[in-house]
């Protein structure tokens, strides 16, 4: 894993990845188009940029809270429903911090957005498990359906993306009539994380798009290319942040005295019900079993099982035989390479006797078990080169949302952890996801 994953041969993603619903964007760039993607995005990152996002992860946490109170309560709450409402909560999120537009989805979703996501990422695992379908030509013909459903899908997801992008920039060139000089120095104080703030943004919050935007005066950047990637951004953000968490509660709902424990932590990091609806970040910090278990979830049920790769030139893997003997072996050109992070991060081999248990312990501060872990051995939002861009937002968001949502609920369900049967898909699926159920009730003492 750590030599595939820092390899600069394998930054490439693989052909089995071509029938992806969003080909376009720094998901799918290739070579020196990747990197230079990158280097223009990462900034829209950083630290700074994602503490302003705190308030919008409060505020959407606080409607899903209401949706929970007003419509959620009770037994047999279907996992599918609440999969929905998790979606609709980040997508709402993800329009905000994406694209400063609030589109109320956490309420009611009327354009039916969140499921037009999910509908194109399952068309995209089909077409993934069928390689033939991944040439555009083939899938049209064998497979009419799909492909015109698909078209249809990415079409509506197209225009109400363009609309907002395109409003979002009328108003922008309203207020930095930029010069190419002016355009340009902008540009570089980004780089440098210093770029000034437009007036209006709700508490100084640094919306995605307005970061980039002044790459688009420059000719750095072209229109197209900030709607594909305000688009490839709520695709990615959505489903997988949404997926941890609601795979983070059913957990603890199996797990009831782990859930109490954390509830604990809670109580105690946040003794008045004022901090649980304006949470801090520098609180969340002190929550070390909070982090235990967000880790622990996504090493057992990781919300992307595999990441895969194709070869852009000869390389060799340096491996290790069992009786210790250093041999090199050689990966040729346009080899396709499936790294099983689902497997990897189960094995016993390497995660000791609770390996396929939920163990927060794993993650205990200052343990590392019974034997030393190594660093690619838990890789949920993949490493080295081509690592997640929003690992640190999604962490932000999950603890946010789980803090909510554990002191004002109390989770549980029959279902066990071996009940659960798993998808060959793009993220985390059971098969068996509309058997179920878990019980939700108000936490009295909140
Ligand atoms: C729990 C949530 C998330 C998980 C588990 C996750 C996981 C991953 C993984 C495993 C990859 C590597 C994929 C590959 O190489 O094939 C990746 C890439 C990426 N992720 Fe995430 N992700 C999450 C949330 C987010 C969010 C919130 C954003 C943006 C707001 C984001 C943006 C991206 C981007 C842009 C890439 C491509 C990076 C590149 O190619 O340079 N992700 N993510």
């Amino acid at each position: 894993m750590e030599q595939l994953f820092n390899a600069p041969e394998c930054i490439n993603k693989s052909f089995f990845q071509d029938g992806f619903c969003l080909k376009r964007g720094i998901l799918h760039a290739k070579g020196s188009a990747w990197k230079s993607r990158r280097r223009q995005l990462d900034p829209a990152f950083r630290s700074k940029v994602l503490l302003s996002f705190i308030d919008t992860f409060n505020c959407v946490g606080n409607q899903l809270m209401h949706k929970f109170e007003t419509e959620l309560l009770g037994d047999d709450i279907k996992f599918d429903t609440l999969d929905e409402m998790f979606c609709r909560a980040v997508l709402e999120v993800s329009c905000q911090t994406t694209m400063g537009t609030e589109t109320n989805f956490t309420a009611a979703d009327t354009q039916g957005i969140a499921k037009t996501y999910s509908e194109l990422m399952h068309i995209s695992a089909l077409r993934g498990t069928k390689p033939w379908l991944q040439v555009d030509l083939l899938f049209r013909l064998l497979d009419a359906k799909n492909y015109k459903r698909s078209q249809e899908l990415m079409k509506h997801l197209e225009e109400f993306v363009m609309i907002m992008v395109q409003k979002k920039h009328a108003e922008w060139r309203k207020k930095y009539q930029n010069t190419p000089a002016e355009a340009q120095e902008n540009t570089e104080a980004y780089n440098n994380n210093d770029i000034k703030m437009p007036e209006d943004n709700k508490n100084g919050r640094r919306i995605f798009i307005e970061q980039i935007f002044h790459m688009v005066d420059t000719g750095e950047l072209r229109m197209e290319d900030v709607i594909d990637e305000a688009l490839s951004m709520l695709m990615v953000s959505f489903e997988t942040i949404s997926t941890s968490v609601l795979v983070t509660v059913l957990l603890l709902g199996m797990h009831k005295d782990i859930q109490r424990k954390l509830r604990e932590e809670i109580m105690v990091t946040f003794p008045l019900k004022s901090q649980i609806i304006n949470i801090e970040p520098t609180k969340l910090l002190q929550m070390k079993y909070l982090d235990a278990i967000i880790l622990e979830a996504l090493r057992l049920l990781t919300t992307v099982p595999f990441n895969m790769r194709s070869v852009s030139k000869d390389f060799y893997l340096q491996l290790k035989t069992s009786c210790n003997i250093k041999r090199r072996v050689k990966v040729p050109k346009d080899t396709a390479i499936v790294l099983d992070v689902f497997n990897m991060q189960r094995d016993p081999k390497i995660w000791g006797e609770h390996a396929q248990e939920f163990h927060p312990e794993h993650f205990a501060a200052g343990t590392t078990g019974s034997f030393e872990r190594h660093p690619y051995a838990f890789v949920p939002f993949a490493k080295g080169l081509r690592y997640c861009i929003g690992s640190r937002y999604s962490m932000y968001l999950a603890k946010i949302f789980l803090v909510k949502l554990i002191y004002n609920f109390e989770f549980s369900t029959p279902t066990k952890l071996s009940d659960l049967i798993f998808v060959n898909g793009i993220s985390l699926k059971f098969d068996n996801s509309e058997n179920i159920v878990l019980e939700i009730k108000k936490n009295n003492n909140a």
